[in-house]
This record gives structure tokens, C-alpha cells and sequence, in this order.
């Protein structure tokens, strides 16, 4: 039988250095003459933020700046943005940041005209065709980490702060009109945040490889994403000026997300249940748990990263490319353990639980059950 599948590719990407000034144009393009800048707290404070938001007013943008953002953001910032956003008389949304700012600043436009509650849109079966598709608002991302890969994603993770379980919201309009990616957003990105980050878009790559779904394409750009992370990440962590290896990752990071159509798998399972509960952070979480979970998917994957070794110019097949992953996240400072990460008395009934719900699931190459993925925890603690 040939194989059949649904691909989908991502949207327009004006890579480069100092390619922020091309952000009013883009956003003209788009429809927009309001758009409301939505970023994280953090970032609020910091230069860049203010220079994004002073190049679309020289633009003649009406932008105002919303940074209600939280690490994990959750329905109460949903609601927040909404209201900034519809008293501001805005009509789009440049979501400026990491993970937090642009999933919230993708959900935020695609909410703006719904009038179902938030949660009757999780990626769950045909939802999305809930959705009023022509009230969504046009989106420009522009990616100030190189990692989640966000700005080519069609989706959006808000944490339910009630159950506090990480909701994936979906809809195909809540891709990016553009992207405008310059490394030099990255330039000033903290080592620690390089690290995780870094590992998050090679989190993203390893998985969609190992994902047993049939996608050639993003098995091919999840191999070259993952050679990215392994030549360019450690550059970056070491020096956050070289400019070249933040532009390498900002690449990588992007190609992470547009590999994981393929599929994600058990690093994102555990990672996710472990961030709703601890509020560590993702891309370090995922690092801290890929060790135990290559070994727990071997059976399924040694000769395919057997393959990916030899690409990335790793001795030793299998073995060789998980040593290289754990000396990867030493030369990177990741800690050891679960509990070197700061996560205390886990509730494992409710982590096994959520893990087992976890989208990401269906996607691990290994059938993941209650007992095997408890191991698994109890392996990373
Ligand atoms: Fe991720």
C-alpha cells in the first residue's frame, strides 16, 4: 500500500539580521494599523521591546504595548489580553518574545472574535471547525528566543489554571501571516535560557525523527535541525554574541516546530505535566528527561539514530548519540535530575495521568502506559 498523509508547510519567514525594521511593512501587509505588541514581562523591561514597539510607531502604527504575559500563560492572561485588546480598538497582533508571548499573542487574535468560551477550541478532534474563522486577526511573530518555534505553529498552549493541565489551543488561521526572525533578538538571551530553549527546538527535531508517523519532509528537516542545535547551540551558550550560531538556532528552532507535525513523544509528555504542576522551565525540562526516554524508546528507534549519528558526525550508533545528548546538556549546565530541577514531592498519580492525556502521546515510538511511564518518572527523579 502507498502512503498517504496531510502535510501542511509554514508561512513567510524574512530571516535575517536587523530585519526588525522590516516589521511595519509586514504588518501594512497584513491589514493592520493598530496592532497591539504583545510580550512578556520580562521582556517588557528590556531594550529590544521598546525598540520593537518605536520602530512600528516610526512606521505610523497606532501599536500599544500589552505584557501581561506569564511563564506558563493561562486563561486569566487570555482574558486580560482580550480586553486590552478590544478597548485598544486593535486590529491585529505582533507577538514579540518567547513560547509564552507568542502562543498567548496567537491565541489572543484568534480570539478576539470568537464567542465560545476558550476551552470548545482544544485540539481535540474537528474543535477547530467551532471557530468563526473570518473574525480571527491577522499575527506577525517575532521570535526573541530560538526554541518553541511558536511563530510557524498553528497552535497555541494555555495552561487550565483550574486543573492546571497545558491545553493545546488549534486552529489553522493562528498561523503567522509572517515571521520575522532576526538572531539579533537573541543576542542578549541569557546562557541558562539559550540552554533550554535550545534543547527545546532539539527536543522538537529528535521527536518528530523518532515519530513513527510517515512525513519524509519533516524527517529530513528534523535531521538537519538537530546537526543545527549540535554545531551551533554550544557556540551560542559559550558566546551570545556570535551572531552566525544565533542565526543557526533561530533556523533550527523554526525547523523544530515545522519537523513536529510528524509527531512530538514521550519527552514532551512528561515535560508537559512537569511544567503545569512545577513551573519549570519547558526546554529544560525536555533536556532533563531525554536521556531516560531515549533509553525507554531503543527498542523502536537504535537503528534510526543509529542513521542520525552518523549525519551529525557521532561515533558509536545508538550509544554514541545518547552520550552525546547527556554531554550536551552537561556542557550546557542542565541539571541531572528532575529533582536537581527543583521538582519536589511530585503527585506521580496525577503526573502519570496527565502524561497518559498528554497529545504527545500518540506520537512516541513506544506505547506509553500507566506503569512504563511512571518508570520513566521515577527514572528522570
Ligand atoms: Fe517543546
Amino acid at each position: 500500500m502507498t502512503p498517504t498523509a496531510t502535510w501542511s508547510y509554514p508561512t513567510s519567514i524574512r530571516f535575517g539580521a536587523g530585519r526588525l525594521s522590516e516589521l511595519p511593512g509586514a504588518c501594512a501587509e497584513a491589514g493592520m494599523t493598530r496592532p497591539l505588541l504583545v510580550t512578556d514581562r520580562g521582556l517588557a523591561a528590556l531594550p529590544i521591546s521598546a525598540r520593537a514597539l518605536d520602530v512600528l510607531r516610526a512606521g505610523g502604527l497606532a501599536a500599544e504595548m500589552f505584557s501581561g504575559v506569564d511563564p506558563n500563560p493561562h486563561e486569566g492572561n487570555v482574558a486580560e489580553g482580550l480586553r486590552a485588546l478590544r478597548d485598544g480598538g486593535h486590529d491585529g497582533v505582533v507577538a514579540f518574545g518567547g513560547g509564552s508571548a507568542l502562543d498567548l499573542g496567537k491565541v489572543l487574535a484568534f480570539m478576539a472574535g470568537q464567542t465560545r468560551p476558550i476551552w470548545d477550541f482544544e485540539d481535540v478532534g474537528d474543535w477547530w471547525t467551532r471557530a468563526d474563522a473570518d473574525a480571527i486577526l491577522p499575527v506577525i511573530a517575532v521570535p526573541t528566543t530560538a526554541g518553541t518555534g511558536s511563530e510557524v505553529g498553528r497552535a497555541g498552549v494555555i495552561t487550565n489554571s483550574e486543573t492546571r493541565e497545558k491545553k493545546i489551543v488549534f486552529h489553522p488561521r493562528m498561523l503567522p501571516q509572517v515571521v520575522i526572525a532576526d538572531p539579533e533578538l537573541t543576542v542578549g538571551m541569557p546562557p541558562a535560557i539559550t540552554a533550554g530553549t535550545g534543547m527545546d527546538a532539539f527536543a522538537h527535531c529528535l521527536e518528530a525523527y523518532c515519530s513513527p508517523h510517515y512525513h519524509p519532509m519533516s524527517q529530513g528537516i528534523a535531521l538537519e535541525g538537530m546537526r543545527l542545535v549540535a554545531e551551533n547551540l554550544p557556540r551560542a551558550h559559550a558566546d551570545g554574541n556570535d551572531l552566525e550560531a544565533r542565526a543557526h538556532m533561530m533556523s533550527a528552532a523554526a525547523m523544530g516546530a515545522v519537523a513536529f507535525q510528524k509527531g512530538l513523544g514521550a519527552i514532551h509528555a512528561l515535560s508537559h505535566p512537569i511544567g503545569a504542576m512545577h513551573h519549570t522551565h519547558h526546554g529544560t525540562t525536555n533536556a532533563v528527561v531525554m536521556p531516560a526516554v531515549l533509553d525507554f524508546n531503543r527498542p523502536a528507534v537504535e537503528a534510526r539514530l543509529a542513521r542520525a549519528a552518523a549525519y551529525l558526525g557521532i561515533d558509536g550508533g545508538f550509544d554514541g548519540f545518547r552520550a552525546f545528548a547527556v554531554d550536551l546538556n552537561r556542557r550546557l549546565g542542565i541539571p541531572e535530575s528532575l529533582t536537581a530541577l527543583g521538582v519536589a514531592d511530585p503527585d506521580m498519580d496525577r503526573l502519570v495521568a496527565s502524561a497518559l492525556a498528554d497529545p504527545s502521546v500518540g506520537g512516541n515510538p513506544v506505547e506509553m502506559t500507566a506503569a512504563t511511564t511512571r518508570a520513566l518518572f521515577e527514572a528522570c527523579l
